[in-house]
C-alpha cells in the first residue's frame, strides 16, 4: 500500500496524548508563525494522539446536499453572493431533497448536511417539512447550514427534528468581520454570528462552526483568536478551510487590503493544517471535518493530511449532478465532477489507505452523546447512535437499525 513519506510522518509519530491541551495564546502564535515543515512535526504528531485518544480512529461521513444557491446576502468572498449575476440560480424542492437523504442512507452515512445560501425561499415551512421527511424516513442526524435565519425559523427547525446547526464565524475579528459581510437587507448592522452560536446551543442544536483562513487583512493574531473562540464555544463542529479566490467576487480585490508580510495569515495548505491541528488541541473532542476548500487546494493529499492532524470527519457530496456546478462558493471546486457513489468510493479508498476506519451511527461529539440521547427522546424519537452514545440502553429502533441495515424506500 502507497502512503505518501508526509502522511506516513504523522501516522507513526507517536506522541502521548494529554487531555489538558490549555496551550497559552503565545504558544499557539508561535506554531502560527511556524513556516519550517520539520519544526512543525511535534504540531502534526500531537494533534493526531489527540484525536486518536478523544474520537478515535472512525471517520464519519456526513452527507452534504446543497440545497440551493439563492441567496440575498453580499459575503464579499462568495461565488453564489447575490452579487453575482454570472451564476445560474436554482433551489431544490421536497422531492430532490428526499432522494438526496435516502441516497445517503444507502451510501451508510450517518448525517444529512442541508446545506444552502440565504434564500427566504428556503422557507419555515419547507424546510421543517423536508426535515420531518427525513427523520420519518430514515435514522439520519440532520445537520442545517442555511446562514443566519430569524430565531423562529430556527426554532421551529428545532422542533420538527434538526439536531445540528452549522454557521461559521469566519473571523473572530469584528472590523474584519462587518468589512466582509454587509449587513442584511434593510439593516444597518451586521450580524453577531458568535452570538448567534450561542442562542442556537440554547435553543438545543449542536453548534458548529469554524473560520475561513488567509482572508486579506487576516492576521496570525486574529486566528490564534478564533482558537480562543473555538473553546470558549465549546463547539461540536469545527470546519477550516483556506480562502480561495473567486474571480466574481470583490474580495479578489482586497489583496491591498492584506496585513504586514509575516503577519498576514496565509490561504494556503499550511496555515490551514496548523488551524486543524491547533483546533483539536483546543477543542479535543469537537468533530473536525477534512473540507472540501483544503482538497480544492491539495487534490492529491488535502484530505489525508487533514485526517493525519486532527480532522476526523469528511462531507462527500450528495448534490444531484446538474446542480453541483452552480453551487460555486470559490472555483475548481473538489468533486463537483463526480457521482455520489465515485465520491463515496474515492474517499472509503482514501479512509483506508491512511489505516482508518468508517464511522457508523450519527457521530455525535462525545460531549453531546447524553445531550442527544436526552434531546431525541424528548421529542419522541429513537437515538441510534451505536458510535458514539455511551448514555442509552439500544432502542426498539436502533437495535432493528444494527441488525438490520436500513435500506431506501
Ligand atoms: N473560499 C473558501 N471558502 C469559502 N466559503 C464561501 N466562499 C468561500 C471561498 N471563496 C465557505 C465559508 C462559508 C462556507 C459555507 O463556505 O466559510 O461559511
Ligand atoms: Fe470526491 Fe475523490 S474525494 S471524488
Amino acid at each position: 500500500m502507497h502512503i505518501p513519506p508526509m502522511i506516513r510522518k504523522s501516522m507513526s509519530t507517536r506522541v502521548p496524548a494529554t487531555h489538558s491541551q490549555a496551550m497559552d495564546q503565545d504558544q499557539r502564535l508561535r506554531w502560527l508563525r511556524e513556516r519550517d515543515d520539520v519544526a512543525l512535526e511535534p504540531l502534526w504528531a500531537q494533534a493526531d494522539a489527540v484525536r486518536r485518544a478523544t474520537v478515535g480512529d472512525a471517520v464519519h461521513l456526513r452527507g452534504l446536499i446543497e440545497v440551493g444557491n439563492v441567496c440575498v446576502r453580499a459575503c464579499t468572498y462568495c461565488g453564489i453572493s447575490v452579487h453575482n449575476h454570472k451564476v445560474g440560480r436554482y433551489r431544490m424542492t421536497r422531492d430532490d431533497i428526499l432522494d438526496c437523504a435516502r441516497r445517503a442512507v444507502t451510501l451508510g452515512f450517518g448525517t444529512a448536511v442541508l446545506q444552502g445560501g440565504e434564500d427566504p425561499g428556503l422557507s419555515r415551512e419547507l424546510i421543517s417539512d423536508c426535515i420531518r421527511a427525513i427523520k420519518a424516513e430514515t435514522p439520519l442526524a440532520v445537520t442545517l447550514s442555511l446562514g443566519e435565519r430569524a430565531r423562529g425559523d430556527l426554532e421551529a427547525w428545532h422542533a420538527a427534528g434538526a439536531d445540528r446547526y452549522l454557521l461559521r464565524f469566519e473571523t473572530s475579528n469584528r472590523e474584519l468581520f462587518a468589512r466582509i459581510h454587509p449587513p442584511p437587507p434593510g439593516r444597518r448592522a451586521s450580524v453577531d454570528r458568535i452570538q448567534l452560536l450561542r442562542d442556537l446551543a440554547a435553543m438545543g442544536y449542536q453548534a458548529g462552526s469554524g473560520v475561513m483562513v488567509g482572508i486579506p487583512g487576516q492576521t496570525y493574531t486574529d486566528l490564534a483568536r478564533d482558537l480562543e473562540v473555538f473553546a470558549e464555544l465549546d463547539l461540536d463542529m469545527i470546519g477550516i478551510g483556506p480562502w480561495i479566490p473567486h474571480p466574481e467576487t470583490p474580495m479578489v480585490r482586497d489583496l491591498a487590503e492584506s496585513a504586514a508580510p509575516g503577519e498576514q495569515a496565509r490561504n494556503d495548505a499550511m496555515d490551514t493544517l496548523k488551524m486543524v491541528a491547533l483546533a483539536r488541541l483546543a477543542v479535543p473532542d469537537a468533530n473536525l471535518p477534512a473540507t472540501t476548500a483544503l482538497a480544492t487546494l491539495d487534490k492529491d493529499q488535502g484530505r489525508e493530511l487533514a485526517l493525519t492532524r486532527g480532522a476526523n470527519v469528511i462531507m462527500p457530496n450528495l448534490t444531484p449532478p446538474k446542480y453541483r456546478a452552480l453551487y460555486e462558493l470559490y472555483p475548481d471546486k473538489a468533486c463537483v465532477n463526480e457521482t455520489a457513489e465515485e465520491c463515496d468510493g474515492c474517499l472509503r479508498g482514501r479512509v483506508a489507505r491512511i489505516g482508518r476506519v468508517i464511522g457508523v451511527g450519527h457521530g455525535t461529539a462525545r460531549k453531546n452523546s447524553r445531550r442527544e440521547v436526552a434531546g431525541s427522546r424528548s421529542r419522541g424519537v429513537d437515538c441510534d447512535d451505536d458510535a458514539n452514545c455511551d448514555g442509552c440502553e439500544p432502542t426498539e429502533k436502533s437495535r432493528r437499525t444494527m441488525e438490520q441495515p436500513w435500506t431506501a424506500k
